[in-house]
């Protein structure tokens, strides 16, 4: 048992198969054992400056692909962070006891803001992992399942929780775990297999999009990097793309890496790369329907991320009158 809260950034019209193995598997997993909030987290994309038609879609969008991907709204909460005010409350109390240094610490920030500059450089990035931590504080969360590349913005969201425990008192607010599963918790671009996948890409061709044409997928597919051997082998060390490939193929067939080593022994990296194009494809296909069943009934979708936010309200709205409370602040009358 126990709360799990997680969520995704609208940034982009098509998750990619980082976000899915690396998280949205999980998700769907937990959703039998505990009980379970999913986000689509608009607040977060507007930190990129997103058109603001382009983002209203893409929110929908991710919403489709979540319960395409098994998200199920009658057993967990999906919702749009926009919808629950507490969201930016809670962010604000959190930033009050943020260090400027220890968030500047953090390394999505640094990097994101070299690339940018200063003047490129929203205060609204540079606080972002604080309203992360307010999404997770606000739900008396327990478990957060997210890719290796949110470990640190968590032990930020841990650090919070701990330091306003201390100041205002045991069970001010739950101190999460990280859930973050070994094997798919990074997966790497196929063009250059020692770079995480990203939807940030600068070329898309190491990208598998979930809402790409499957053909293009297969080509991508086969023209992932490998190396010089022949010897479909699992070492990320010295064979990053063919440990790449092997993952991916692991975790959308159920087989473990250990069986397909035996498979493929004498067998060439094509023969590989072959049938992990037919496994995606197999799987992208109907994935792709239900997203487009998803979408073709907006106003559907629309009530269901409704009745998502007022359940989540009912459940944000004791948290933030707690920690206001403890914080000093007036009650409400
Ligand atoms: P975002 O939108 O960048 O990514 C969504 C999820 O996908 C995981 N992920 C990956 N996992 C494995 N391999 C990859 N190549 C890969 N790329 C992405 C991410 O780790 C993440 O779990 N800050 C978050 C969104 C967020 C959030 C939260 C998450 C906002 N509030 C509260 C959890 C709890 C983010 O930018 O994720």
């Amino acid at each position: 048992g126990g709360r799990i809260f997680s969520g995704m950034q609208p940034t982009s019209d098509s998750l990619q198969l980082g976000n899915y193995l690396g998280a949205l598997t999980q998700w769907v997993a937990l959703q039998d054992t505990h009980d379970a909030i999913y986000c689509v987290v608009d607040l977060h994309a507007l930190t990129v400056a997103p058109d603001p038609r382009v983002l209203r879609e893409r929110t929908r969008r991710t919403a489709a692909q979540y319960l395409a991907a098994g998200v199920d709204p009658q057993r967990s909460i999906l919702f749009v962070q926009s919808h629950v005010p507490e969201h930016a409350e809670l962010a604000w109390i959190l930033s009050c006891h943020t260090g400027f240094g220890e968030a500047g610490r953090m390394t999505q920030f640094k990097d994101k803001s070299a690339k940018q500059g200063t003047d490129g450089t929203t205060v609204g990035l540079f606080t972002y992992p604080v309203l992360m931590a307010s999404d997770i504080l606000l739900y008396d969360t327990a478990l957060v399942p997210v890719g290796e590349d949110q470990r640190q913005h968590l032990e930020l969201t841990r650090d919070l929780a701990q330091r306003l425990n201390s100041r205002f008192g045991a069970g001010t607010v739950v101190v999460p775990e990280p859930y973050i599963v070994s094997a798919t918790a990074k997966i790497y671009d196929l063009q250059d297999p020692t770079s995480k996948m990203s939807k940030s890409a600068e070329s898309p061709n190491g990208l598998i999009e979930l809402l790409d044409d499957p053909k293009v997928v297969a080509k991508r597919i086969r023209s992932a990097v490998t190396d010089a051997e022949r010897e479909i082998r699992f070492d990320p060390a010295t064979k990053p793309g063919v440990s790449n490939l092997l993952t991916i193929l692991s975790a959308l067939s159920g087989r473990t890496v250990a069986s397909l080593e035996v498979d493929y022994e004498g067998k060439g990296y094509g023969d590989l790369k072959k049938d992990l194009a037919d496994v995606v494809v197999d799987f992208l296909t109907p994935f792709q329907e239900r997203v487009q069943h998803y979408l073709s009934d907006p106003s559907a979708l629309d009530d269901v991320l409704a009745e998502g936010a007022a359940r989540a309200r009912d459940l944000a709205t004791p948290t933030l009158e707690r920690v206001y409370d403890r914080c000093g602040l007036l009650p409400r009358r």
